[in-house]
């Protein structure tokens, strides 16, 4: 599961520093499918973190390279100065203890007892019997790893970023461009990935050499940056080592709107509504979003649940990123965030750097005025930096 962030992106231009931030992935522009093949699942909305990115951003379906610019950014009235891009890691296999997890229940379906065919002869359509023999195909080297799906979702953001801003992404400023990642295997392999893209970017045709060799690699590791929360005293005292901290994620775990779910999905399958708990329900429907956004195909465990289940799923997950992730214990502000810190100083630097530029360039720009006004040649001002709060979806 995402703790933090997993990247930041930084690009310098000349002579102005440029930092850029994102979020996002894809469909492939060569997948067979067209639009109207693709597997969708009316789940989709409630699966949190792990929605596709093509579901939670349709706009990247009819083309995943082209980027799509918000009309009320980057008009003529103002210059990209700076990007900062905070970027998740692409889509993932699931993690071992999810795998785990689903192998029980897979291992309580197959042993379920043979008075189960009085259902399917009464023409009842047995889903733990379909289930049964659905093929579980995670094992536990998988464990949250990057699938190719994620290194073409990197790749694909690379492109349309550098697309959206040709300026900070020229050639020139390859080797100022600055890549930060966390230690996770998944996280560094979506930064070589987002290198890739930009590889293919800047060499359209030819296949990207090692990271290593490239000019604009390696990603950098800093876990102290992009796993703050390791390093943050109050978190680990009030939350990580905090034996009760998730207490009210317990609570719901049996709470009345669960147990409703795990008698239902007990009678679907058939098993013992004993043998059933809240964490093993929740891989159940995990692996509905895992099997649409790794495989592309719509496994049994979609026909699980229905959309009442969902939002109570969907509840839990959000309950426990509020009290795990320390939203509940009021220590997300932002003096407690070096992350957050570290981009908001980096973007007020570029702001400054810009306008002392600036002042130089209207002065030079005024004393050129009087030399040019005699040669009745237009003059070019530069245009104001401008602060791109926030940026979503592109
Ligand atoms: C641990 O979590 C509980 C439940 O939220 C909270 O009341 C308590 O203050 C926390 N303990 C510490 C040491 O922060």
């Amino acid at each position: 599961m995402l703790r933090g962030p997993c990247r930041l992106f930084r690009v310098s231009v000349a002579p102005v520093a440029a930092l850029a931030v994102a979020l996002v992935s894809s469909l492939s522009r060569c997948s067979l499918l067209e639009p109207e093949d693709r597997v969708v699942s009316p789940l989709s909305p409630y699966f949190g973190t792990k929605t596709r990115y093509e579901d939670a951003n349709p706009g990247l379906l009819p083309d995943p390279e082209a980027p799509r610019r918000d009309p009320q950014l980057l008009e003529e009235t103002c210059i990209p100065v700076q990007l900062v891009a905070l970027i998740r890691h692409g889509t993932r296999y699931p993690t071992t203890k999810q795998i785990r997890k689903l192998r029980q229940l897979h291992g309580l379906l197959q042993a379920r007892g043979p008075g189960d065919d009085r259902i399917r002869a009464a023409g009842g359509g047995d889903l733990g019997a379909v289930l049964a023999n659905w093929p579980l195909w995670y094992a536990d080297w998988m464990d949250g790893q990057l699938v190719e799906k994620g290194r073409q979702d990197m790749r694909q953001l690379a492109l349309r970023l550098a697309s959206l801003f040709p300026v900070l992404f020229s050639r020139e400023n390859c080797g100022r461009l600055q890549l930060v990642t966390s230690s996770k295997h998944r996280c560094v392999d979506s930064g070589a990935a987002f290198l890739q893209g930009l590889w293919q970017h800047y060499h359209p045709g030819l296949p990207p050499p090692d990271v290593a060799d490239m000019e604009c690699g390696p990603p950098r590791i800093n876990d102290k940056l992009m796993r703050f929360f390791d390093h943050c005293e109050k978190f680990l005292t009030q939350v990580e080592r905090n034996a009760t901290a998730l207490y009210h994620v317990e609570a719901f775990k049996t709470g009345p709107e669960m147990q409703n779910i795990l008698k239902k999905v007990a009678g679907i399958l058939q098993v013992p509504v004993n043998n059933l708990n809240a964490d093993l329900i929740q891989v159940a429907f995990f692996t509905c979003s895992f099997d649409l956004a790794i495989k592309g195909v719509k496994s049994p465990w979609c026909d699980v649940f229905d959309i009442d289940d969902a939002k109570v799923l969907e509840y839990l997950n959000d309950l426990k990123q509020y009290w795990k992730r320390g939203y509940g214990y009021t220590i997300n502000s932002q003096s407690s965030c070096t992350l957050f810190q570290d981009i908001f100083q980096h973007l007020d630097k570029a702001v400054e750097q810009k306008q002392s530029q600036d002042h130089i360039a209207n002065l030079l720009t005024q004393l050129g005025y009087i030399k040019l006004k005699c040669n009745k040649l237009p003059l070019h001002r530069p245009l104001p930096p401008c602060r791109l709060g926030k940026l979503q979806g592109f």
